[in-house]
């Protein structure tokens, strides 16, 4: 054992093959299946990046057509799993509803442990169909609120966007949101896809996976960011405050939220440019241009006293805030959307599988005696 590299937190490590996606940091591309996220993100929805990632392929015209048929045949949620969601304590956090429910969910599924294509597709599909309807409704039900049913009529972003707000979105509100949704639907591997893996490694089912990358996801550290940076920039207040704010928290040697990233250290998160330019179209149409200039100058601000760039989190928060988004549902839509990347995972985990068992570097001590 003593001569295998040891590396605090797995930096740096191959951990597994995968053809689903790549984080090319060098020429600043995320590589799914062969495409550029961000292209992806501008000109094919949501749903299409699914069926990419799920399938191996752009869908054409038929295959675009059946999928969205069966995610809305997929839709309806048992009613006994908001009854579980209702039973939880009056300080749950939704991502606890959401992990909840999940596991709640697999024991509605008569073929759990069967891992064919077929199966794991279907699997993929329930996940992918239920997840609006749980995570909005996880709001809801928190708020004493009814519960909201999908529309079959709306696609499935602004659908996903109503169910939230009760409103139907606009054109833009429901792109934006629809961007939102791609940019967070696959990245490589995090901690959360790892867990998943980690998790379907042992042949454990798909569902199960998924609730250990919810609870992975969770952590302010990984998903939890994006609800921690839309707090900080509401305590800002002000474009004014930008700095006073952040310079004390830097000199008290926290965290700023939404910035840094274990693999983008040196270079900026695409996917944050990206948002940048959806929160700038946003303010456009929707005002609040304030918010944008408090978030600008955060940005300039971290990256002249620190060196480091926004990643994701940091302008994914104030889109969803303009969307009308509570932020306590701003980590499960992240969720939500990174579902489709993490089903598609489990489903290459299990096409070719090898259990995952690391070795340790024992610290402890030996040789005593009781
Ligand atoms: N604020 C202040 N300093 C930071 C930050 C930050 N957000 N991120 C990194 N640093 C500093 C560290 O203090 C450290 O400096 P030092 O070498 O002087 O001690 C250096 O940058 C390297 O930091 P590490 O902790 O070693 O980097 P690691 O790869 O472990 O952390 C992480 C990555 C967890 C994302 C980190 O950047 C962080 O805590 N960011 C804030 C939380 C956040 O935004 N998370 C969302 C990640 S993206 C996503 O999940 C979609």
């Amino acid at each position: 054992m003593a001569d295998v590299p040891y590396s605090p937190g797995l930096e740096g490590v191959i951990a597994a093959e995968t053809s689903l996606s790549y984080l090319d940091v060098e020429h600043e591309q995320i590589v799914i299946r062969g495409y550029d996220l961000i292209e992806l993100a501008t000109k094919v929805d949501y749903v299409r990046v699914a069926y990419l990632l799920i399938s191996g392929h752009l869908p054409d015209a038929e295959e675009y057509q059946s999928f969205t048929k069966q995610l809305t045949a997929f839709q309806a949620v048992p009613q006994q799993i908001y009854a579980v969601m209702e039973a939880l304590g009056p300080s749950t956090h939704l991502m606890d509803s959401l992990r909840t429910a999940l596991s709640a969910l697999a024991t509605f599924d008569s073929a759990l442990d069967r891992k064919d294509e077929e199966n794991t597709w279907r699997q993929s599909m329930t996940l992918l169909a239920t997840m609006p309807a749980i995570v909005a409704n996880s709001y809801h039900i928190k708020n004493h609120q009814p519960i909201i049913t999908p529309d079959p009529a709306l696609n499935y972003s602004s659908n996903f966007l109503k169910m939230i707000t009760g409103r139907i979105p606009d054109d833009i509100e429901s792109r934006a949101f629809d961007q939102l949704l791609t940019v967070y639907s696959e990245h490589e591997m995090p901690n959360s896809t790892f867990t998943a893996i980690v998790i379907a490694s042992t042949l454990s089912d798909m569902y199960g996976a998924l609730v250990g990358a919810v609870a992975s996801l969770k952590g302010t550290l990984h998903g939890g960011a994006n609800e921690a940076v839309m707090k900080m920039l509401l305590e800002m207040k002000t474009p004014g405050q930008v700095e006073p704010y952040l310079m004390n928290k830097l000199a008290q040697k926290e965290r700023i939220m939404g910035f840094g990233h274990r693999v983008y250290m040196k270079k900026p998160d695409p996917r944050a440019v990206l948002m940048k330019e959806s929160l700038k179209q946003l303010v456009a149409v929707k005002g609040h241009e304030d918010l944008y200039d408090m978030c600008v100058k955060g940005e300039e601000l971290i990256h002249r006293e620190k060196g480091l760039f926004p990643n994701l989190d940091y302008y994914a928060a104030p889109v969803y805030y303009l969307l009308d988004v509570p932020i306590d549902l701003y980590t499960p839509i992240f969720f939500a959307a990174r579902t489709t990347g993490l089903v598609a995972h489990v489903r290459e985990q299990y096409a070719h599988n090898r259990l995952f068992r690391p070795r340790v570097l024992y610290t402890g001590p030996r040789d005593l005696h009781p």
